[in-house]
Formats: C-alpha cells, structure tokens, sequence
C-alpha cells in the first residue's frame, strides 16, 4: 500500500508522517530531504546555480539513498546539514529543475519498490504515485506553519524572526505552486487535512485513521 502525504511546508508532514510510517509499520519515503541533498551537494561544488543543466547532470551524478531516518549522500549521512537555512534557500533551484526531477522521481519510484510506504513530500500524490491507495494533503495556516518552522531552526541553533520564517514560507509557497513540473497541487482524490489546533498525536491519530479506513475499503 502507498500512502502519500503532500502539502505546504511546516504543515506538520514530516513528523507526523514518519510516525504514521512507524505506527503502521511501514517505510517512509522524505522526498524533501532528496531536493535538498542534491542542493547541498551543488553548494558544496560551488555550483552556479545560473546553470540549470549542470545541476540536472549533477543530479544524475550523486547518489541519494534514503532510509527511514537518514539520508546518504554518496554514502555521507547528511540528515542535518541538508536542514540549514542555506541550505533551504537554495533548495529551490533543485526543487524548480524539471531534470533534477525526473531523475528524483525516478529514484523515489525505485526506493518505494513493492514495499508498503508512507511518502512525504508536494507531488507524491499527483506525480510520482498517481495509483496510490491513500492520498492526503496535509495543511495548516500560514501563521501555525512559520512558527513551527521557527521552533525547528531554533532547535537547529539558528537565529532568526518569527517575520522572516513566514516571509520565505510565502516565497517558497508560491514557488512550489507555480513550478510546471511537480507544483504543489492537492490531488483529485486526496484528503485534505488541516493540523491547526491539532497536537501532533492528534496528527498522526486522524492520519492512521483515514489510512485505516482506506485499508477497509480496498
Ligand atoms: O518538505 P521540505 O521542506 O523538506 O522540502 C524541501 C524543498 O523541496 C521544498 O522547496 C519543496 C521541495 N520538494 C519538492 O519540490 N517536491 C517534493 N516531493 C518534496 C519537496
């Protein structure tokens, strides 16, 4: 079964989905995290990010491997380092280059395999798993999206205010909603499920229970 969680950032996907991932007893996918590692990568490579096909070689060039906890790029677990904000406001360039993304797709299709999945990310149910069983759009306002963000940079060590979280929080959504391939859209057939309010047990309870009853009926 495959189960895709897509939605705004700092809607609350990544906790909740890893541990819906863990609840069912299922493998979770953090495709976030891939975009990244492959913006980290270039960063590291000094890229110029005016060189779209280069970075798109790049991406074929790596090698991304997720686990459950991790990701390796080219063996090396970044798991943190891909989480700074430079490392976030770069992610774009990854996230915008409809090369880097077939290739992700490509890899995200192959790690699933024929194992039952949890996958985090903005185009898991319209793109990458078009046939999945269950498909939620997680959402939360924008207010109670950027002050999680905040609380996770501050839990990073970084410093900053509460007004520039929510300002790249805007710009990243309208760039991931306005990208030709892979924008954020909510699938025809996804659930939509708002966070505000909700503690994250209370996430991932409502998560579990929608699965659950998808379960029931296929
Ligand atoms: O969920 P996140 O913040 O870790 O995602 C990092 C970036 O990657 C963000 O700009 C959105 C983009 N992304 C994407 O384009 N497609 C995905 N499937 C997952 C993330």
């Amino acid at each position: 079964m495959i189960v895709t969680i897509d939605g705004p950032a700092g809607a609350g996907k990544s906790s909740a989905s890893r541990e819906l991932a863990k609840r069912l007893g299922f493998r979770f996918l953090d495709t976030g995290a891939m975009y990244r590692a492959v913006a980290l990568a270039a960063m590291r490579r000094g890229h110029d990010w005016d060189q779209a096909e280069a970075l798109s070689d790049l991406a074929q060039s790596i090698r991304i491997e997720l686990t459950d906890s991790q990701v390796l790029l080219d063996g090396e677990d970044v798991s943190g380092k891909i989480r700074t904000m430079e490392v976030t406001s770069l992610t774009h360039f990854a996230a915008n280059n409809s090369g880097v993304r077939r290739r992700m797709v490509e890899l995200q299709r192959q790690a699933a395999g024929t194992d039952n999945v949890v996958t985090e990310g903005r185009d898991q149910g319209t793109v990458v798993f078009p046939h999945a069983e269950c498909k939620i759009f997680l959402t939360a306002s924008p207010q109670e999206r950027a002050r999680r963000r905040l609380l996770d940079l501050e839990r990073n060590g970084e410093h900053v205010t509460f007004e520039e979280v929510l300002a790249r929080q805007t710009e990243r959504d309208e760039r991931d909603s306005a990208r030709v391939d892979g924008p954020l859209r909510q699938a025809d057939d996804a659930i939509e499920f708002c966070t505000d309010n909700l503690s994250e047990e209370e996430v991932v309870d409502g998560l579990a229970r929608i699965v659950e009853s998808r379960m029931a009926a296929t």
